[in-house]
């Protein structure tokens, strides 16, 4: 209908409905994401029936790079609001035939979905589908730009063992550069009122990262994860993006300047939370023993919270 309107001529621009990136997004906005994605909660990870605010609802997930947690968790959401789910990926679908992002999304939404949630590797490609597109788009990752459902995630996880995240100081550890994922929770920790620090090796930490800052927190960097390591009242790590070119290969003592070994560990506080977005390379930016912590570790409460995010996002696209 909405698609058919367009066609006529009608301004139905969904673009408040789109998400698309933490940047911008007022912190009140965020604040009632959190909120509302803690009060799903428990419907998310199945204590508690959902109510089916969406169902006869259609959403599209249009993955044209990898992804286990976002997809699967973009599709659990919406079935436990109680809307359809059909999934696409690059392969197997005429991607491979030449057809544009953009011309498949297009595609996707005259077959008369109500939502598309697209994940790519070209940074502005979420927006860049929304521009085209009369339903709300929502970004599951473009590039190197933003992971915004990632970002809630994070700050819910973080928000449910430390309470308000004011004041607080979080540490970013990895490939700064080349992470949609440190640009998104970055934005959000600072519009929360956090203090971020962004540690890796100079060549991935882009210069001028701190001017990003926007709200009531900060941004500071630093290249010595050693120097901040005891001042931190959480750290979160990221994998090197191998895929983006990230570097020419990790260099060999990479873990040893940068992983969260065991040693480095103990030289956290008592009770730090540990956060990774996903996927581990284990042995290299993260220890075993310290990604499997039971007390520690928010890595898998990050997933759950993940799908909890997803739910009051789609709420926001959706629900009338
Ligand atoms: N899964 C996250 C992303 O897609 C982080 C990563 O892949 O390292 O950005
Ligand atoms: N954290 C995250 O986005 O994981 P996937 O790439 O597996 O979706």
């Amino acid at each position: 209908m909405r698609l058919i309107q367009r066609t006529l001529g009608s301004d139905l621009s969904s673009s408040s409905r789109d998400f698309l990136a933490i940047e911008g997004l007022a912190p009140n906005d965020l604040r009632a994401l959190l909120d509302r994605a803690e009060r799903l909660l428990p419907a998310a990870v199945g204590d508690a029936a959902a109510e089916e605010r969406l169902r006869g609802r259609v959403v599209a997930n249009i993955f044209f790079e990898d992804s286990t947690r976002t997809r699967v968790s973009f599709e659990i959401a919406a079935k436990r609001l109680g809307a359809s789910v059909v999934n696409l990926g690059a392969s197997g679908s005429s991607a491979s035939k030449g057809e544009t992002l953009v011309d498949t999304a297009r595609n996707i939404e005259a077959m008369g979905v109500d939502a598309v949630v697209v994940r790519t590797s070209i940074s502005g490609g979420a927006a860049l589908v929304a521009q085209h597109l009369a339903c709300p788009v929502i970004n599951a990752g473009d590039g190197r730009h933003e992971h915004p459902t990632q970002a809630l995630l994070d700050a819910l996880a973080l928000r449910l063992r430390l309470g308000e995240l004011a004041g607080r100081r979080v540490a970013i550890v990895g490939d700064i550069a080349n992470s949609r994922v440190a640009r998104s929770t970055t934005h959000a920790l600072v519009a929360l009122g956090a203090h971020v620090v962004v540690v890796g090796p100079p060549a991935l930490v882009p210069v001028g990262f701190e001017q990003l800052a926007r709200g009531a927190g900060s941004i500071s960097i630093t290249h010595d994860l050693d120097s901040i390591i005891g001042e931190i009242d959480a750290i979160m790590m990221l994998r090197v993006q191998m895929e983006r070119a990230a570097a020419s290969g990790i260099a060999p003592d990479y873990r040893s300047a940068y992983g969260l070994t065991e040693a480095r560990r103990r030289a956290l506080r008592k009770g730090v939370p540990i956060l990774h977005p996903g996927p581990v390379n284990r042995g290299v930016e993260i220890d075993d023993a310290v990604a499997d912590d039971v007390g520690d570790s928010l890595i898998l409460a990050q997933v759950s919270c993940g799908v909890a995010a997803r739910m009051a996002v789609l709420l926001r696209a959706l629900d009338r």
